[in-house]
């Protein structure tokens, strides 16, 4: 089940109120053929004295009730413009904004090297200038003081691949910015930031929570091949099996996952990893269908494993990259956002999401940052990364987007709990 943006009953009622107020459809030309001129001058007299008595009645109307209404949208201006069910936070464009970068990545400790683009020496940095601006609302300006108190006594866990990750390093950047004593926040194991390390975990030990990361690029199970398989088989994906690490992922407040970005050939059968279902090798089974097969497996685990008055679910969809020619390597980095989306803005794994996040008990946010990440061309890390001589338009620099879908799960958090006593 899908969570939809839930209508505050009082702003809706209040809109459809001042509707009616502000249009009074009586006004019509009433159709008097196949009469007689005096029977026409009588009716066209009544009417007009209807809609003369009818005018005065409105008028008075506006000047009673209407500064009454216009009290009303003030106060509650803010959860009006976020909760209105006309909003689709996902429609929208990106708008120039000086107010950003939200931080410093070079001042950030859980940034790695990788992703600071302006550390590793990109000069123009207008990329960094832009923020979301949904066509029908606002996103709340990110208010770090409302964050960390939100936050307080919980645990938050992103699981999924090297995208997850730089989310779950953003959020904790974002965080900081707010924490005087910046060696309150230290990694739980004392370990660095790496790519293929399982489990990170950083606590904010003055606000009592934790922001917490697993890798699992596929979500589910990878294991050695079976004994009695083909030769090329060198591993494989049990479809219907989650990750092992799940028990970990259960006890959380908010928990994000995202995967897609391992699901291509080349990471798949180019590594001699198939797929398998119970003891069987689906040495056929297209990509697409097992994505589907191991969400499915996902949204079962979702549904028994997890309880909804205590953990808020998300899944992100697909992140976009923007390569010339991915065969050959090729990403040249623009200095600007796309003026159009030239087809990112779709994929099938996002799709796939949707699909089975709508067939689900436990209520799951799919936070739909495809087409918004699709205009930003501008935005990834390509050669100023930990690697020069290899240019990379799919991961992300930050600060950048992955700032902005953070402050899409902050949207839907903020509102979450404001909205329920549960804490
Ligand atoms: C970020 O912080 C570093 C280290 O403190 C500093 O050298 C750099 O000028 C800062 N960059 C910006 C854009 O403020
Ligand atoms: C810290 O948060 C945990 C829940 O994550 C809670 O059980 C514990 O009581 C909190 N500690 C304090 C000192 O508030
Ligand atoms: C969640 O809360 C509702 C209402 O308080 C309750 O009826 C339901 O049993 C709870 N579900 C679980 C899994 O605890
Ligand atoms: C990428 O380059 C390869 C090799 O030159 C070529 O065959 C392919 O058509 C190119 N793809 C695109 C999308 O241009
Ligand atoms: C990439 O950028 C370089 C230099 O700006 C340009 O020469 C080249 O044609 C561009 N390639 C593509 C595929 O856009
Ligand atoms: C990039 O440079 C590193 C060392 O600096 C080297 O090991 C690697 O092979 C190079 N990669 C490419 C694609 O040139």
């Amino acid at each position: 089940m899908i969570e939809r943006m839930s209508n505050l009953n009082r702003s809706v009622s209040l809109k459809q109120k001042a509707l009616s107020v502000g249009s009074p459809r009586v006004v019509g030309s009433p159709r008097i053929t196949r009469r007689s001129w005096n029977s026409r001058y009588v009716l066209i007299t009544i009417v007009l004295g209807f809609v003369l008595s009818f005018f005065l009645a409105i008028c008075v109307r506006y000047l009673y009730v209407l500064p009454s209404l216009t009290q009303a949208f003030q106060d509650d201006s803010v959860s009006h413009l976020s909760s209105d069910s006309s909003c689709d936070i996902f429609d929208g464009n990106w708008v120039y904004d000086y107010g950003y970068p939200l931080y410093n990545a070079s001042e950030c400790p859980f940034v790695e090297q990788g992703f600071n683009c302006l550390g590793n020496g990109r000069m123009d940095n207008e990329y960094l200038k832009w923020r979301w601006k949904p066509n029908n609302c606002d996103i709340p300006r990110f208010n770090v003081e409302k964050v960390l108190e939100m936050f307080q006594n919980k645990r938050i866990v992103f699981v999924g691949d090297s995208m997850s990750r730089t989310q779950w390093e953003s959020l904790i950047c974002l965080l900081m910015t707010g924490v005087e004593d910046k060696k309150s926040v230290y990694e739980v194991n004392g370990n660095k930031i790496t790519k293929q390390i399982r489990f990170l975990g950083v606590r904010f030990s003055s606000f009592n929570f934790t922001i917490e990361f697993f890798r699992s690029v596929f979500l589910v199970q990878h294991s050695w091949a079976p004994k009695r398989g083909p030769k090329r088989v060198r591993s494989t994906l049990k479809l219907d099996k989650l990750d092992d690490i799940n028990k970990e992922w259960i006890n959380s407040d908010v928990i994000i996952f995202n995967s897609g970005q391992w699901w291509v050939p080349g990471k798949l059968f180019g590594t001699g990893c198939y797929f398998q279902v119970g003891n069987s090798l689906k040495l056929g089974l297209s990509i697409g269908t097992a994505f589907r097969t191991a969400m499915d497996t996902w949204s079962s685990w979702v549904d028994t494993m997890i309880n909804p008055n205590k953990t808020r679910v998300f899944f992100r969809t697909f992140e976009p990259s923007h390569w010339s020619n991915q065969t050959l390597h090729v990403c040249n980095v623009t200095t600007e956002p796309l003026s159009e989306t030239r087809g990112k803005d779709t994929s099938v794994f996002s799709d796939t999401i949707f699909d089975v996040v709508n067939n689900m008990a436990v209520p799951v946010s799919v936070m739909h940052i495809t087409p918004l990440s699709s205009f930003r061309s501008d935005a990834h890390v390509g050669v100023w990364s930990d690697k020069p001589n290899m240019s990379d338009c799919s991961h992300w620099c930050i600060p950048g987007v992955p700032d902005m879908w953070n402050e899409v799960l902050l949207f839907y958090l903020l509102r979450s709990y404001k909205h329920t006593s549960a804490k």
